[in-house]
C-alpha cells in the first residue's frame, strides 16, 4: 500500500464515530436522555415515569423546572397546570382572566393536591398521544425537584449506575416578571445535591440564550450548559432562533454552553420519503465549535415526516453523528442505538 494511501486510511480511522463527537462528550455512541422520564409509557415529569426511564437504561432524565407561589420547585412543563392535572376541577376560581391556572398561583400544598393524567389537547380534551398511559386510571402527583433528585440519587445507589440529570429552567424571564428569580434555586438545589462541576453528571438546559450567560457569568456555575433551540415561527419568543443555528450564532453559544439542543426538524429538511430529503450543517457546525449536539424529541409513537420506523430515524441521527437524543422511550432508543 502506498504511504498516501496509508495516511487516508489512518484518517479515515480517526475520524471515524469517536474522532468526529465533539469535545467533552461521554460515550462514543449517542447518549439516551429520557424526556419527561419514560414519557411514552407512564405519565410524564411523574416518580414512577422516572423510576422507569432509569430501570431501562437511560444515560440522563429530564427535569422540566417551574416555581410554585411559596418558590418551591417543581417538576412539570408547562408554567400553568391546565393540560397535565384536575386543576379545574379541583379549584374552579382559581383561573387567570386568560383562562390559565398558572403554578405560580397556587402554594406547594395545593399543587400536592393535584392529580396528574397524560397531557390532553387544549381544544378536544383528548390525549395527545392516544395509545398512551389512559386517562382517569392510577394515582400520579406532581414531584417536587428534591424529591426527583432524591428518587434518582436513591436508585442510583441501589443499582450502583451514575444515571444523570438534565434539568430545564423554564420560561426564566416570564418568572422574572413576575417577581421571581429561578434561576439561583436552581443552582442552590442542584448544590444541595452535590452537582457543582463540568464532571458531575448533569447537563442544565434553557431555551433562553440571556439566562444561560447570566448561569455562566453572574452566577458562576461550572455545570455543562445547553443552549436549547427552538422555532421562529412559534412566535412564542422574540429569541432569533435561525441566527444562532448559523456559523456566527454557534460560534456566540460556544462562549456559554456546552452543548446545543436543536429539535430533530432542525438537522434536515424535506420528507424522508421523497426525493427532497436533505441534512442540514448543524451538526458539523456545532462539533467544529466543540459544543455537543442533543436533538429532541425521538418518539416511537410519532415519527418525523417521512420515516417509516424508529430505527430508520435512529440510523439518520447515527450517521448525522449526534452526541444524544432525548427521548419519550428510552428502552427502544437504547436498543436502536445499539447500546
Ligand atoms: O428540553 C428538551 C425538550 O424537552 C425541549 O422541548 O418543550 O419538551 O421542553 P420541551
Ligand atoms: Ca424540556
Amino acid at each position: 500500500m502506498r504511504v498516501g494511501s496509508v495516511v487516508s486510511l489512518l484518517i479515515i480511522v480517526l475520524t471515524s464515530r469517536s474522532g468526529t463527537v465533539a469535545m467533552g462528550s461521554e460515550l462514543d455512541v449517542p447518549m439516551v436522555i429520557a424526556h419527561r422520564g419514560a414519557s411514552g409509557y407512564v405519565v410524564e415529569h411523574t416518580l414512577p415515569a422516572k423510576a422507569m426511564a432509569h430501570a431501562m437504561g437511560a444515560d440522563y432524565i429530564e427535569q422540566d423546572l417551574v416555581l410554585t407561589k411559596d418558590d418551591q420547585l417543581i417538576v412539570l412543563h408547562d408554567i400553568h397546570l391546565d393540560l397535565v392535572t384536575d386543576v379545574a376541577e379541583r379549584f374552579p376560581g382559581r383561573a387567570r382572566s386568560d383562562g390559565h391556572w398558572y403554578a405560580i398561583d397556587f402554594v406547594l400544598d395545593e399543587v400536592r393536591q393535584l392529580s396528574v393524567h397524560e397531557r390532553v389537547d387544549r381544544k378536544t380534551g383528548k390525549q395527545v398521544f392516544p395509545g398512551r398511559f389512559p386517562l382517569q386510571k392510577s394515582s400520579f402527583r406532581i414531584a417536587t425537584f428534591s424529591e426527583e433528585l432524591e428518587l434518582i440519587q436513591g436508585l442510583n445507589a441501589t443499582t450502583g449506575r451514575n444515571v444523570g440529570v438534565y434539568p430545564e429552567i423554564k420560561s426564566p424571564a416570564w418568572h422574572r416578571q413576575e417577581g421571581k428569580e429561578i434561576s439561583p434555586l436552581v443552582l442552590a438545589e442542584l448544590r444541595r445535591y452535590g452537582y457543582l462541576s463540568s464532571d458531575d453528571h448533569i447537563y442544565l438546559q434553557c431555551f433562553d440564550p440571556a439566562e444561560l450567560r447570566l448561569l455562566r457569568e453572574k452566577w458562576h456555575t461550572n455545570v455543562k450548559l445547553v443552549q436549547l433551540i427552538g422555532s421562529n415561527s412559534s412566535g412564542e419568543s422574540a429569541i432569533d432562533y435561525d441566527a444562532m443555528r448559523t456559523d456566527a450564532g454557534l460560534a456566540q453559544v460556544a462562549t456559554y454552553a456546552n452543548a446545543i439542543g436543536p429539535s430533530l426538524g432542525h438537522l434536515w429538511s424535506g420528507d424522508k420519503s421523497d426525493g427532497r430529503f436533505a441534512e442540514t450543517d448543524l451538526v458539523t457546525m456545532a462539533h467544529r465549535h466543540g459544543l455537543q449536539v442533543h436533538p429532541y424529541t425521538v418518539r416511537a409513537d410519532d415519527l418525523p415526516n417521512g420515516f417509516a420506523s424508529l430505527g430508520q430515524l435512529l440510523s439518520q441521527l447515527l450517521q448525522q453523528r449526534v452526541d444524544g437524543v432525548f427521548t419519550d422511550h428510552p428502552d427502544q432508543c437504547r436498543k436502536g442505538l445499539g447500546r
